[in-house]
């Protein structure tokens, strides 16, 4: 591809070989006609693709911020992206040429071309692009001057669904997955001074992709998180553990690893809590790691109650990389939760990236703090957070308010299960979610999976996801959202998923999609494991402010009567140990389309999208004499039927 090309040649991140190859990024197929990735494969004689990484904790690092105003171009066609042989080039667009005499004609403009704001889904920024998926193009000038000794990352915090990067027309990297951030190193490419950055960015659904072609959300596009420079010297901290044991109260235990680090590299690790320190040195060893084993003997616990964090200091060499982070243990022990030792129960709900009130790819502080605010206003102590890993901010926030966290990867409904390439992109999509938020506190649950058919090939894909978690993530627990059979009014849990997974999380729709709300009274739930099960999902839709007796359905009477009964039901669970119906807000999904209803939203949510609190929420609110209020099981609607056993006494038997 770039062989030909009349650019001058330049290395890529750490393709350091002095043949001054051009290590070529990526070819592309102009798949997005044919909506499958396969012919995208970079072809045999293209060189190696040179994997994006994740660096830890780079909300911590410095950073020069490239948020704001890009200009972008919309290209349905792919047509400065793809050849007529649909390979990805960067002869078109990427070069951003300016038409002169002895150019030929250049038939795109950066500079002339409008703007969209970055962060932010393109769909909700401009009428004309609601619907649109595709490839668009975003081009940013900037100033930049190179520190000696200084290596420089682009680091996108998200970009849905397949983006290709170039700065200064050098191709840079490529990524495929809409919800996890990645890092691309651009030292080589960079410039003292001007610069520009082009990243086109295909929303494309693809049957191959993860997720695939059909999910009960929208596709919002673009560069839906923040986009910056990261600096790092030439050796760097770009990956850590740090854990508190389980069964101790006072042991952290981990590992740091540093590119480029020799063995017997010097490591300082330091907790600092209000100017109480404590400080442990290690070396790393071949594979760069440094092992830690650091005991701080009055190391105060992070839980919903008391989330404290700790200020965490990594020295190594040049590098200093600080974080916050709260030092907690969870652990299933048969069919109990435990958080720091103690039986726990997810008193939550689930919630989509969607923004409260201006609608769009939540991204914001302020949209973490709208959504995380009503959770805990509904007194819950946790959070699904669905179907994809949502920004940043979300999780650190929830590490500050003491929310605990589901996090899940986007395998959705029926994907491509029995395909190798699949199972490699929700493979990194994994990797990329478990290595931004392996240092938070609050995030207990690593979810590999929504409502998948129990095939052969899905399980056995799913099983080796269960197995990278463990890997990657000795310290939390693996569940996903199973679907459930039934045999009459019995619900049946056997899924052979059940096998390797932590916890189980279980989606039912009584009331709503199945029976009617009363049958959940009646409902037997039959568990064929011995493990700690969360109803991940159940509820049903009502428009905001809809109001009619409890049979007409839309109504908020109708929504608040499936959960007066799914707590009925709920209540009868001996393994139940968490709830997060659906869902927080009504968000939007092309596939709800019942006008003066629905009108491109799913209508599930407790809230509406512009804050109008529909009727079961306000349940919760109304505190009673007896409960301390902020729990949700002093909710009326919950009180009648879900007595405190469930809070506590319950809870003990099986850990004395
Ligand atoms: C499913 C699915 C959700 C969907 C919900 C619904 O269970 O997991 O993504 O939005 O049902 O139908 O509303």
């Amino acid at each position: 591809m770039f062989r030909n090309s009349r650019l001058p040649s330049f290395r890529l991140g750490n393709a350091r070989n002095q043949t001054g190859r051009i290590v070529c990024i990526f070819g592309f197929a102009l798949c997005m006609l044919t909506a499958t990735s396969r012919k995208q494969a970079l072809s045999a004689d293209e060189a190696t693709v040179q994997p994006s990484t994740v660096l830890a904790a780079v909300d911590h690092r410095h950073t020069v911020s490239l948020d704001g105003a890009w200009h972008v171009i919309v290209d349905p066609y792919g047509n400065g992206l793809y050849d007529s042989n649909g390979k990805a080039q960067s002869a078109g667009f990427a070069r951003n040429l300016a038409q002169t005499d002895s150019t030929g004609p250049i038939e795109y403009n950066f500079a002339k071309s409008p703007t969209l704001q970055v962060p932010g889904d393109w769909n909700t920024q401009r009428e004309s692009l609601m619907l649109y998926e595709g490839p668009l193009w975003y081009e940013k000038d900037f100033e930049y001057h190179k520190a000696p000794g200084k290596r420089v990352f682009l680091h996108i915090g998200a970009a849905n669904y397949r983006s290709y990067l170039w700065i200064n027309g050098y191709a840079i990297c490529e990524h495929e997955g809409g919800f996890t951030g990645f890092d691309c190193e651009i030292t080589q490419a960079l410039r003292d001074g001007n610069n520009f950055a082009v990243i086109a960015v295909d929303s494309t659904r693809l049957a191959d992709g993860v997720p695939t072609l059909k999910t009960d959300w929208w596709n919002y596009g673009g560069l839906t998180r923040e986009v910056s420079l990261v600096e790092v010297p030439d050796r760097y901290i770009d990956e850590f553990d740090l854990h508190l044991k389980r069964g101790t109260r006072d042991e952290i235990e981990g590992w740091v690893h540093v590119v480029g680090a020799p063995a017997g590299s010097e490591i300082k690790v330091t907790l600092d809590k209000d100017g109480q320190t404590t400080s442990l040195t290690a070396k790393t060893e071949a594979d760069r790691k440094a092992q830690i084993h650091l005991v701080d003997a009055k190391l105060q616990l992070w839980s919903p109650e008391h989330p404290v964090l700790y200020r965490v200091i990594l020295a190594a060499g040049e590098d200093r990389l600080e974080d916050e982070m709260g030092f907690r243990t969870v652990e299933a022990r048969g069919t109990q939760i435990l958080l720091n030792g103690q039986p726990i129960f997810l008193k939550g709900i689930s919630v989509h990236a969607e923004a409260p009130y201006r609608t769009g790819r939540a991204f914001s502080e302020q949209d973490a703090e709208t959504l995380l605010g009503w959770v805990h206003e509904l007194g819950g102590n946790y959070v699904r957070l669905a179907h994809y890993p949502h920004s940043e901010r979300m999780t650190r926030l929830a590490d500050r308010m003491g929310i605990l966290v589901w996090s899940e990867i986007p395998v959705y409904w029926a994907c491509h299960f029995e395909d190798p390439v699949v199972l490699g992109k929700a493979q990194s999509q994994l990797s990329e979610m478990i290595r931004r938020d392996r240092d938070k506190a609050s995030v207990i649950l690593w979810s590999v999976a929504n409502e998948t058919p129990a095939t052969p090939a899905r399980t056995a894909f799913l099983t080796t996801l269960v197995h990278d978690v463990h890997n990657l993530d000795s310290s939390r627990l693996v569940t996903a959202a199973l679907l459930v059979r039934a045999e009459g009014n019995t619900k049946i849990v056997d899924d052979p998923l059940g096998d390797a997974l932590d916890v189980l999380g279980t989606n039912e729709y009584i009331g709503w999609y199945e029976h009617t709300a009363a049958d959940a009274d009646h409902t037997q739930w039959d568990i064929r494991y011995q493990k700690p099960l969360i109803m991940s999902e159940f509820g049903g839709g009502a428009k905001a402010d809809l109001h009619g007796d409890v049979s007409t359905r839309w109504t908020e009477e109708f929504q608040a009567n499936i959960y007066e009964h799914q707590f009925v039901m709920l209540n009868q669970i001996p393994q139940l140990r968490g709830l997060s119906p659906w869902i927080l807000m009504d968000f939007r999904s092309p596939r709800r389309l019942l006008p003066e209803i629905q009108d491109f939203y799913n209508r599930k949510g407790l809230i509406s999208e512009d804050g109008h609190k529909k009727k079961p929420s306000s349940f919760c609110r109304r505190p009673t004499r007896k409960i301390p209020s902020g729990t949700l099981s002093n909710c009326v609607l919950l009180q009648p039927r879900f007595p405190e056993v469930l809070c506590c006494a319950r809870l003990q038997p099986e850990i004395l």
